[in-house]
């Protein structure tokens, strides 16, 4: 049987826009900004049409070069496209004016999707020297502990976002939602806001299948996104036995199989590369099996592996903070 590429599969966000299931992470070192423009444009030229950004990664402005010249030449319209921006802890209580600065950097009048990146809330500390748009990105009270600004609440962060998107007059966002917020907090927000988010982006991978936050996020029709993967920087997920088995049952990449098992289960997937030839030779779908499902959720289940365990996230259930 023919399969679509995992390039072409799209879903339903709960306010009918429509989000393409593959997306190229971006979050790329600061000194690696060509390749991020180059890999922006090999993705788009794979067939990718979805990009995902944020004003913490510092690569908006490259992205928005890349854009720019894959819009002028006529490969893409900006309708064809879907971009995903998101608002830092510095900025959670200036969310249109970060909305601004991203929509700026990356040469667009709107995005796609707008995420509240953290429910944290950091000090906003100027830094002319090394600050993202002269805000420091994780303001320190001293080595690995960050500065939150006292008596703060991360659902005011929410509720700026929420105002935007209800504002008729505002086309600045398609859709809005949030990323590292668990059950508890996706509660708090289903009860004290209007708008319900349309997606959350969280760490995924057959080493934290995250079950649970599937089910609460399946019974309220928000989807999930899964970053990081391929476990981030070194990609330890490809190297597990089973993906590597079952890429050879599917004669697929070891990449396919975690990009085909996340959008199996209805989950976004945004997997980053620098690396132009991956990009365009990992975008085959491979029919898993439920069964074959189970068998890689167990892996975590039984030995849950979370790679994106930042410092400053403590506070959040399901963090450490260790990493
Ligand atoms: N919302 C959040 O808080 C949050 C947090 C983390 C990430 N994200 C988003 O999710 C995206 C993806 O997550 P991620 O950047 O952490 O990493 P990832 O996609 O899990 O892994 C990317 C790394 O894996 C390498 N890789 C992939 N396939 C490989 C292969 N077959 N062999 C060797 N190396 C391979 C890539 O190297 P090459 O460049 O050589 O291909 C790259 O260094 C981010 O870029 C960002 O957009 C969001």
């Amino acid at each position: 049987m023919l399969h679509p590429k995992t390039t072409e599969i799209t879903f339903k966000l709960n306010n009918g826009v429509q989000i393409p299931a593959l997306g190229l992470g971006t979050a790329s070192p600061r000194e690696r900004a060509q390749e991020t423009k180059q890999a922006v444009k090999a993705a788009i030229k794979a067939g990718y049409r979805h990009i995902d950004t944020a004003w913490f990664y510092r690569t908006e402005p490259i992205i928005g070069e890349a854009l720019k010249e894959l819009l002028e030449n006529g490969d893409i319209k900006r309708e064809d496209i879907f971009v995903t921006s998101k608002v830092w802890p510095s900025n959670w209580n200036h969310v249109s004016e970060s909305l601004d600065q991203s929509l700026h950097d990356l040469g667009l009048e709107y995005v796609d999707l707008y995420l509240q990146h953290w429910p944290l809330c950091f000090q906003r500390i100027e830094d002319d020297k090394d600050g993202i748009h002269g805000i420091k990105g994780i303001p320190l009270e001293k080595e690995s502990k960050a500065l939150f600004e006292e008596g703060a609440d991360w659902i005011k962060t929410y509720k700026q976002l929420e105002k935007i998107y209800l504002d008729p007059k505002d086309k600045r966002v398609r859709s809005i939602g949030v990323s590292n917020f668990p059950v508890e907090y996706l509660q708090r927000v289903l009860k004290d806001c209007e708008v319900k988010p349309a997606l959350n982006q969280v760490e995924i991978h057959p080493q934290l299948p995250q079950l649970e936050l599937k089910k609460f996020c399946a019974e309220q029709n928000i989807l999930l996104t899964a970053y990081s993967p391929m476990g981030s920087s070194g990609a330890p997920v490809i190297k597990l036995p089973l993906v590597k088995e079952l890429s050879e049952k599917y004669k697929v990449t070891v990449n396919d199989i975690i990009i085909s098992y996340h959008i199996r289960k209805g989950t976004v997937v945004i997997p980053r590369s620098l690396n132009p030839v991956r990009i365009a030779g990992c975008i085959e779908f491979a029919p898993l099996t439920e069964e074959e499902i189970n068998k890689l959720d167990d892996i975590g289940k039984k030995d849950p592996v979370r790679y994106i365990d930042e410092f400053f996230a403590p506070s959040i259930p399901g963090f450490t903070g260790t990493k």
